[in-house]
């Protein structure tokens, strides 16, 4: 079936020829082409072009979508996310409001242990019925890669129940679902810190690794979750079944999250809220891709993570909701775009390479998603009409989408 989307005000995102991420001033080109065609060919994008070329052939595909002036983008790539969780802990918020940190929330016993509480009396169909609700607002508001962690389990019998859950949203939903295994993201509340590492390494990965239901691996590096020194024996015992590193790092401190990570060839290094210059130098010539997840910092009043200097030294960056009901408990990319403008200063078109070609290969998929590509998977939007690129982020709560395709067909 070849689907043509036809008068598209611009298309966006359709510079990236063949790169699979953006560095430092590459960040700013944003291929645009104006007055537009797309065509699709079963799953994926076939050709484009300018309309005043179009010819018969193209013309006649099977299904003729007008875009009536909208743009089209690529989908959103969220690299970064926990959205298969149990309830929700709008306690807790108020708890901030009052003054408490969400480290402090952490040490009584709160934040994720409450989670993982609330996770364990779900049967795994409520759990998959919940997740699938958050995706599918998700991919209304324009995503269409998302990373999904475990890490509300915290024994192994849940932290496998959470990975089975996300392994049927993969199998069920349009939208593209990569998983990460996260025992390491608290210790379970039944074990002590050396037992509980113990038992991720021993019992936990080698069981996840069998039954082939993670793709990544991750650990919450930070000051009062886990060290450097359980974090590189963890990252070493993920490797022995093929679980690349995506890493918790610097966001209650300067952790040693990104040092490890990057000696641990992880394909990213998340949060950065508390990063300095020596980490960004740690970053250079390495595979890893720098994630930040401004709708954190901005819901938790924390500092962000130093993105503008990151791309000014040369860098790519790539950016991620977060969506977990703790520390940001929303999945709209279009805001984060928004906040890595205001709060990060970056520029739309750096906001929205970071929310797609680099988003996508923070998660391992920008060779086949992440940008307008022959080839590429048909996952974008059409927009309402509206004025400019720069309107997207500047026009921050406005819904812009008209209509959402994945894998080439149109999501209701
Ligand atoms: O990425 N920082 C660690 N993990 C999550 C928060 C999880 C939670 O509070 O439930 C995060 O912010
Ligand atoms: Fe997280």
């Amino acid at each position: 079936m070849r689907t043509l989307i036809k008068n598209i005000k611009t298309l966006v995102g359709a510079g990236s020829e063949g790169k699979l991420r953006l560095e430092g001033a590459e960040m700013a080109q944003l291929g645009t082409i104006d007055n537009a065609w797309l065509l699709v060919d079963g799953e994926r994008i076939s050709s484009f072009g300018e309309m005043r070329c179009l010819d018969e052939a193209t013309a006649c595909a099977d299904l003729v979508v007008d875009a009536q002036g909208g743009m089209v983008l690529p989908s959103w790539c969220d690299p970064h996310t926990h959205i298969v969780y149990a309830g929700s802990r709008e306690g807790e918020f108020v708890d901030k409001i009052r003054g408490m940190s969400y480290e402090e929330i952490a040490k009584r016993g709160g934040g994720i242990l409450n989670s993982a509480d609330l996770l364990h009396t779900l049967t795994e169909e409520s759990l998959y019925e919940q997740a699938v609700k958050r995706a599918r607002e998700m991919m209304l508001k324009g995503t269409g890669c998302i990373e999904i962690k475990s890490g509300y389990g915290l024994n192994t019998a849940d932290e496998l129940k959470m990975l089975r859950v996300i392994k049927r949203m993969k199998e069920t939903l349009p939208v593209k679902i990569v998983s990460t295994f996260l025992g390491a993201h608290a210790v379970g509340r039944q074990y002590t810190q050396p037992e509980y590492v113990n038992l991720i390494i021993d019992e936990m990965i080698p069981e996840v690794g069998r039954q082939k239901l993670a793709d990544y691996i991750d650990v919450f590096c930070d000051t009062g979750f886990f060290t450097v020194e359980e974090t590189a024996r963890i990252l070493e015992a993920g490797a022995k079944w093929g679980m690349l590193p995506k890493i918790h790092a610097d966001e209650l401190a300067s952790s040693g999250g990104v040092e490890v990570g990057v000696a641990h060839n992880a394909l990213s290094v998340d949060h950065l809220e508390r990063m300095t210059d020596s980490q960004i130098e740690v970053l250079r010539g390495s595979g890893t891709m720098p994630t930040a997840l401004p709708g954190t910092s901005f819901f938790l009043n924390m500092p962000f993570a130093p993105a503008r200097k990151i791309i000014d030294a040369g860098l790519g960056v790539a950016v991620a909701s977060d969506y977990n009901p703790g520390s940001t408990p929303s999945g709209d990319m279009k805001f984060v775009v928004s906040l890595a403008c205001i709060k990060m200063r970056l520029l739309p078109e750096e906001a929205i390479n970071a929310a797609t070609i680099n988003s996508a290969y923070a998660m391992g998929l920008s060779k086949d998603y992440g940008s307008i590509e022959a080839g590429k998977v048909a996952n974008f939007f059409i927009t309402e009409p509206i004025p400019s690129v720069n309107f997207i982020p500047y026009a921050y709560t406005s819904p812009i989408i008209s209509r959402v395709f994945l894998k080439g067909e149109e999501v209701h």
